[in-house]
């Protein structure tokens, strides 16, 4: 059975025994809902890292939306029997009153990197994704933290923040696992019905697309109104963005004269979905 624990108090103590021989710790944060993505972190970090804390939060901090946070899928049965075969030492899952007692008055805030992409559409999001981040780095003591490529701006976020601030931790970025139909796989994939779970894919298609109009030197407003036009025949009611953007900076780019990431958020029946892939 997987090791659950609820409360800081016995992370802590648990922490300490490991800390103590020399181990050292990675810390995997989700919300849950787990899928092969998560398990891919958790498969590094346990490659990685003498000790492996996943830690599972559906953190209402980064969430801008009440009903976005209301219909997040809350598995954590399933979720226990699929980090089963991980043997990680501990799951994290501590509740709304321990992350955030009566009183918690303090908000981490990365400027810059936050203004665009997600941040720009998703306000206060980016400082309840840095405040619980920090309390979980603080609370788990660990050496690594991974985090995947599929919340690409998120990952830049996290690795800012950390550098800033001198945290005693490595953020580790790990690629976007997706279905076989290039579908980046996320927990609001299950919010999708089967009609719309098949026009998903197309966003990425039209990703990919337009990545290789990129990098033949074709115009990128043309490639974007093409990209939109295809995303929204596929059946999204709308793209909130669609860029080039630096990796390091997230500056917009109308060419990818250096390391640069395409980033995308559409719509689709109701539910947000994001993607990025890297061009050349
Ligand atoms: P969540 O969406 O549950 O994602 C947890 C971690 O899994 C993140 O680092 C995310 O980038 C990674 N991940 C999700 N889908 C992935 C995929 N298809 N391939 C690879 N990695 C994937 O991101 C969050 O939770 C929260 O914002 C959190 C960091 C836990 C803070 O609350």
């Amino acid at each position: 059975s997987v090791p659950i624990i609820r409360t800081l108090a016995e992370l802590r103590e648990a922490v300490s025994t490991w800390k103590a021989t020399g181990d050292s710790v990675g810390v995997v944060p989700t919300m849950g809902a787990l899928h092969q993505g998560h398990l891919s972190l958790v498969r590094a970090a346990k490659a990685g890292c003498d000790r492996v804390i996943v830690t599972i939060f559906i953190n209402p901090k980064q969430f801008n939306n009440p009903e976005d946070y209301e219909k997040y899928p809350r598995t954590e049965q399933d979720d226990a029997r699929k980090l089963e075969p991980f043997e990680v030492d501990a799951v994290y899952v501590p509740d709304g009153a321990q992350m955030y007692p009566e009183g918690f008055n303090t908000t981490v805030s990365v400027d810059g990197l936050t203004d665009v992409l997600c941040g720009a559409h998703r306000p206060g999001h980016f400082d309840g994704v840095a405040t619980v981040v920090s309390k979980l780095f603080l609370q788990s003591q660990a050496d690594r933290a991974y985090f995947g490529e599929k919340d690409f701006q998120q990952l830049q976020v996290v690795t800012r923040m950390a550098r800033d601030l001198d945290m005693p931790i490595e953020v580790v970025g790990c690629p976007t696992i997706r279905e076989e139909d290039g579908l980046a796989m996320s927990s609001r994939n299950l919010l999708l019905s089967d009609r719309a779970r098949t026009w998903a894919p197309e966003l990425n298609a039209a990703m990919e697309e337009m990545a290789e109009g990129l990098l033949a030197g074709v115009d990128i407003q043309e490639l974007r109104s093409k990209a939109i036009a295809r995303i929204k025949r596929a059946g999204f009611t709308e793209v909130e963005y669609l860029d080039l953007r630096a990796c390091d900076t997230l500056e917009e780019l109308n060419a990818p004269t250096r390391p640069a990431r395409l980033l995308a958020a559409a719509w689709l029946a109701g539910v947000r979905l994001i993607d990025n892939i890297a061009v050349g």
